[in-house]
């Protein structure tokens, strides 16, 4: 069974998505290791409950990103980690990590990319009047959501549609459509992948 290490810098709903997924085995892999940027994400919390070992460290406390990039790559050698799931993880993946694992990293991102890349796509759509939006699994490469697309799925704004609405709209999509596609990415075949 593969052995996924998943990052998150916040609430970690996504991560949930996945140990659920695992749980009702919709989901076969093992969600061996959460890493987390930030001491205080919620996240943390959803990992000791669910028994996850998590790798928690402070950017400041390195010289750059390869020094940190360094210790997680350390920790994921440890763990013995196949695949790289971000859920909310808010900063660049640097050489370091993708030089050993560039096509075994993947991202979910709220919006159709390539429309609203970067920092607050919600509030990106909303500014722009879009009248659709919605969910990006994607391979990560070197860029800002620039990676090759693997699954997408939209929604409707509805006028009147506020920021709170519409993520909850899409983080509905998001907690389905990313344990989906990891599945299918680990154990699917190339077909089932859309
Ligand atoms: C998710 O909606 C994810 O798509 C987004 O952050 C949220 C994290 O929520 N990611 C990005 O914006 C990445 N550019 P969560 O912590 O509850 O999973």
């Amino acid at each position: 069974m593969k052995r996924i290490a998943v990052f998150a810098s916040g609430n970690g709903s996504n991560f949930q998505a996945i140990l659920d997924a695992n749980k009702s085995g919709a989901l076969n892999a093992k969600v061996a290791l959460l890493v987390c940027d930030r001491s205080d994400a919620f996240a943390i919390e959803r990992a000791e409950k669910e028994g996850v070992p998590a790798f928690v460290f402070n950017p400041k406390n390195f010289f750059d990103k390869a020094a940190y990039e360094s210790d997680i790559l350390e920790y994921l050698e440890t763990m013995k980690i196949d695949f790289i799931a971000l859920a909310g993880y808010m900063r660049l993946v640097g050489s370091t990590l993708l030089e050993k694992y560039e096509g075994r990293i993947v991202n979910i991102h709220p919006s159709l990319l390539p429309e609203f890349p970067g920092k607050d796509a919600i509030g990106q759509a909303l500014t722009a009047a879009a009248d659709k939006t919605g969910a990006t699994v994607h391979f990560v490469d070197s860029g800002m959501d620039t990676g090759q697309i693997i699954a997408q799925e939209s929604v409707t704004i509805e006028p009147g549609e506020t920021r709170e609405t519409l993520q909850k709209k899409i983080q509905q999509i998001e907690h389905t459509l990313y344990p989906a596609v990891i599945e299918k990415l680990l154990n699917g075949t190339k077909e089932t992948i859309q």
